[in-house]
């Protein structure tokens, strides 16, 4: 990964540097279809998908995006089998321990969305050591969507804000859109302006679903394993095609 993006000439020469998205999403799906069509185990699909991972953040850096979410466990991937569940977890430790030189080199901060205490110690232990290590970082957010659901995220906002009022902290009248937002897993992120899904599922599964609402969402039939730098380039290229009008017109 290199650092500061100064004097590189751009990533791609189609895109407008004017009209990057702040914030991109992404759903990393296929990983057990690119290992299903080499004759793979699904553990070695997502070791493949794992390897991507670095391109996606060093691209979006390089774009001068100020936020990057992965989708990397959503709270239905449990129902998976013990072994690829295991897999996923020790996947996650061994490329933190990898990554985290590099991504803190490059000024970047590690946020979580999810539930942490269900995670695997060592994972919880890996995950906190990361985001302690970057939390002074400022040149991009790359979130981690880990043990996530955007109903469970929904819900909880909730359940706080009964809290509040129980407290006396909060007035029912009190309660509109940006006291749900402001208790979210990462309040101040910027809503998503692109929602990319590869392997060509056209659903959210359960992503971002207060974030997302007027994101525009690119699904690529791409493999997670093969969504390289051109690729992303390609679903920015795609994103500033499109007008955004957020209900209105222009
Ligand atoms: C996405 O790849 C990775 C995770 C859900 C962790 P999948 O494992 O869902 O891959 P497919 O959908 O079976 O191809
Ligand atoms: C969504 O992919 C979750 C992640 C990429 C982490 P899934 O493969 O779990 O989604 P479904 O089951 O196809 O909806
Ligand atoms: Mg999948």
């Amino acid at each position: 990964m290199q650092q500061g993006t100064e004097k590189r000439p751009p990533l791609d020469p189609r895109l407008d540097p004017g009209r990057m998205p702040r914030h991109i999403a992404v759903i990393m799906d296929g990983n057990g279809r690119w290992a299903e069509r080499r004759g793979l185990s699904r553990a070695e699909g997502h070791e493949a998908g794992a390897r991507g991972v670095r391109a996606a953040i060093e691209t979006c850096r390089g774009l001068g995006v100020r936020a990057l979410t992965l989708y990397a466990f959503s709270t239905e991937n449990w129902r998976r089998s013990k072994l690829e569940v295991d897999a996923l977890f020790r996947l996650m430790s061994k490329y933190i321990r990898k990554e985290l030189d590099a991504i803190h080199r490059n000024n970047i901060r590690v946020r979580f969305l999810g539930e942490m205490d269900r995670l695997p110690a060592r994972a919880q232990a890996d995950l906190r050591h990361c985001l302690e290590t970057t939390a002074g970082n400022t040149a991009m957010d790359c979130c981690v969507a880990l043990n996530y659901g955007g109903r469970t995220e929904i819900a909880r906002a909730a359940r706080a804000l009964c809290a509040d009022a129980l407290a006396g902290r909060v007035r029912p009248e009190d309660v509109d859109e940006d006291a749900v937002a402001a208790r979210l897993y990462a309040p101040d992120l910027a809503e998503v302006d692109l929602l990319i899904r590869t392997s060509g599922e056209m659903r959210v599964s359960n992503f971002l679903l207060w974030q997302i609402s007027y994101a525009e969402i690119v699904v690529t039939p791409t493999l997670w394993p093969d969504f390289d730098q051109q690729a992303l380039c390609d679903a920015v290229f795609e994103y500033q095609s499109r007008s955004r009008r957020f209900g209105g017109r222009p």
